[in-house]
């Protein structure tokens, strides 16, 4: 009897070490998210609790990377990281690491509106053939949602551009890059200002690309132009020559004793 208690006392024991022993460290991150897009700083803190042994250190990581002089070797268990400037440079993953057995690490992501750019602001194709407009984004989170649209003169309405609609359009997107293609171009129609937007979970972001269409021929001028000019040279050389020829055979004689 006494013996079965005292086993008992002693499995209830051992499953108390045995639980304690896995109690996972755990971390508490503060903020657990940063989205507010009025907040221009943040301070990213990290709280560890339960380490599994002693604390020989930590570090910062963005994106994968670890920061530049944001390790440490001190055995601390609540930690910061001040990100000074929040945009898109700045935005990504964050993750604290303590170097622990094993070590242990926690995330905190820094979320701001796309970064949206045009490739090329300006973009020039001649009549009939294809022209290629691209945008790139950059940021955290990537958009994962990409427009285009095609803006009126003075800019104040726009037309959604609609994937394969017509054979005219075809849009191809990855996270980071969307390209429009605009095919058998016409100066009257496809001439003039288009839009590319991407969208995030925190918002929208857009740029402009004017695309110029020049007319076949207008390819041609700077190639007549010059066939011109060399068949305006060659005869004005041509008729200077056969007015001079009567007394050219003197001139000539002439020429060459006054040189010696
Ligand atoms: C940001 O600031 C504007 C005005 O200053 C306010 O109306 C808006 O609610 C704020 N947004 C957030 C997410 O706090
Ligand atoms: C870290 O977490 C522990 C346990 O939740 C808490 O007691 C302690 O106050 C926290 N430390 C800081 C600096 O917040
Ligand atoms: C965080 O921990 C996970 C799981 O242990 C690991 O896969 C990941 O590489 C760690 N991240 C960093 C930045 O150390
Ligand atoms: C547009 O259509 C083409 C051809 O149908 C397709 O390959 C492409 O993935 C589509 N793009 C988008 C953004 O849906
Ligand atoms: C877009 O992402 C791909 C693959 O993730 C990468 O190779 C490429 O460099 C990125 N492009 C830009 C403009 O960031």
């Amino acid at each position: 009897m006494r013996r079965k208690l005292f086993g008992v006392i002693l499995a209830v024991c051992i499953g108390w070490f045995k639980a304690e022993a896995l109690t996972d460290a755990a971390i508490t991150t503060k903020p657990e998210v940063v989205n507010d897009q009025n907040q221009t700083s943040a301070t990213l803190s990290c709280n560890l609790t339960n380490p599994s042994s002693p604390i020989k250190g930590y570090y910062w990581t963005h994106n994968g990377k670890t920061i530049d002089k944001s390790e440490s070797t001190t055995g601390k268990a609540f930690i910061e990281h001040e990100i000074k400037k929040i945009d898109y440079h700045s935005a990504g993953l964050y993750a604290c690491v303590f170097q622990t057995e094993p070590e242990v690490n926690a995330t905190i992501e820094v979320k701001v509106l796309p970064h949206v750019v045009a490739y090329k602001h300006s973009e020039n194709a001649n009549e009939k053939d294809k022209a290629v407009l691209i945008c790139v984004s950059h940021g955290y989170p990537l958009p994962t949602d990409w427009s285009w649209y095609k803006l009126s003169e003075d800019e104040s309405e726009k037309t959604p551009i609609v994937n394969g609609t017509i054979d005219k359009y075809e849009i191809k997107n990855t996270p980071n890059k969307t390209t429009l293609y605009v095919k058998d171009l016409d100066i009257n129609e496809d001439m003039g200002m288009y839009q590319c937007q991407g969208t995030n979970e925190i918002g929208s972001a857009s740029d402009k690309i004017q695309l110029r269409v020049r007319s076949q021929l207008a390819a041609l001028w700077p190639f007549l132009g010059i066939v011109a000019e060399v068949i305006i040279l060659i005869t004005i050389i041509f008729i200077y020559e056969k007015r001079r020829k009567p007394d050219e055979i003197n001139d000539g004689i002439n020429r060459k004793i006054s040189f010696y």
